[in-house]
């Protein structure tokens, strides 16, 4: 440690960097190449509605201004979809945004946070950085959730619950039956934060109301959305939180920075929001090629985990990140994994025909 390290808490000087997918600008001058496809962040290959794009563009004649604080007309949209009062809704820069909001008005040093492993990043390392103990339940061989093991951790009453289903990266989402175990098991000393980022993109088959079936208990929850996946305004920053009771967002509303989201991502989203056309071409689109990369995946011989998600996760059979550099050198952008035990895995989004065509042209030129 050098001596202006000193000055900040051990637990966040001792963390990993963040995985971030590298942009394309970035992209193109760090490696000389044209970008083919840019497969690693998970984001929507559609982009936003139109709708969106004009809205946030109207909204710069309003850039003297600061934003509405409360984004009260966007919360007044989402509290009407979801069937909830606009006080439980808090919008945050990005869901991240919201995890680390979450977490820091939540934990104690010392205090339990049960996750699962392989896990959104923040999932683990947002809970580290207020000084807690992240406890990373391990998914079974077969990618089916690992129940058992969350409900023994439950047992034990963490402060908080905090996993993603679909899980990011590795695409399974949690069975119906499964979340009724959890939700039985739950007691009102755990707050359970489930992250629905990608619950557009789950099969009617495997589709059920989490937060219909949350409301219907008395326990604290959150379920946690983003604009980033399939409304693609990945660039725009800007998710929410819903909230079981208004003790929780009141909370959270009290300690998130006032202006976290600006005006050209409320205008966005509220126009993203009222345009379902857009979003069901996007993601039909998406699951269309889902399937048709992991057949293609599947026949070269790649063990790939069942997705439910924009984006598939398989062994490449060596270390992910050699792998995701050989791709990358050659214009396709991945993600390798650098969580154990799936360091030899890799997670590529699901972007267009061509841009997956790309992704599989050049997978098998290094290989
Ligand atoms: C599971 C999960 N939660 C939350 C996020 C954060 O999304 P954003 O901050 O863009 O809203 C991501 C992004 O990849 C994610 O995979």
């Amino acid at each position: 440690m050098t001596n202006f390290e000193r000055m900040f808490r051990k637990e966040i000087v001792e963390q990993p960097a963040y995985n971030a997918g590298i942009a394309i600008d970035r992209f193109q001058e760090v490696y000389g190449v044209p970008c083919l496809a840019k497969l690693d962040s998970n984001e929507n290959p559609y982009g936003p509605s139109p709708r969106a794009i004009e809205a946030a563009r109207g909204s710069t004649s309003n850039l003297a201004s600061y934003p509405d604080a409360g984004t009260s007309t966007l919360r007044a949209a989402i509290a009407g979809k979801f069937k909830m009062e606009a006080d439980q809704i808090v919008t945050g820069n990005g869901s991240e945004d919201l995890i680390a909001l979450i977490y820091t008005t939540v934990l104690s040093r010392g205090e339990q946070v049960v996750t699962t492993c392989p896990s959104f990043g923040p999932h683990e390392t947002g809970a580290q950085s207020c000084g807690a103990d992240a406890q990373k339940i391990q998914y079974k061989n077969d990618w089916s959730f690992p129940i058992d093991g969350v409900l023994e951790a439950l047992s034990k009453r963490p402060k908080v619950l905090m996993f993603a289903s679909p899980n990011n990266p590795a695409g399974p989402a949690i069975s119906e039956q499964d979340f009724d175990r959890i939700v039985s098991a739950l007691t009102p000393e755990t707050l359970f934060v489930f992250d629905e980022a990608y619950v557009d993109f789950i099969d009617p088959s495997h589709r059920f109301d989490a937060v219909a079936k949350l409301g219907k208990t008395e326990l604290p929850w959150i379920s946690l959305r983003t604009f980033s996946k399939a409304y693609g305004l990945a660039g725009a920053r800007i998710g929410y939180a819903i909230c079981s009771y208004c003790s929780i967002s009141g909370s959270l509303m009290k300690a998130r920075s006032p202006f976290a989201v600006n005006g050209a991502a409320i205008a966005a989203a509220e126009a993203a929001l009222a345009d379902t056309e857009h979003l069901e071409m996007a993601v039909a689109k998406i699951v269309s090629e889902r399937a048709r990369l992991r057949h293609a995946l599947s026949t070269r011989g790649y063990t790939v985990a069942p997705s439910q998600t924009n984006f598939l996760f398989f062994d490449c059979g060596e270390n992910g990140d050699a792998f995701a550099e050989r791709l990358r050198r050659k214009g396709v952008l991945t993600k390798g994994w650098f969580e154990e035990p799936y360091l030899g895995w890799v997670r590529v989004s699901i972007g267009t025909v061509e841009q997956n065509d790309a992704f599989l042209m050049i997978l098998d030129s290094i290989t």
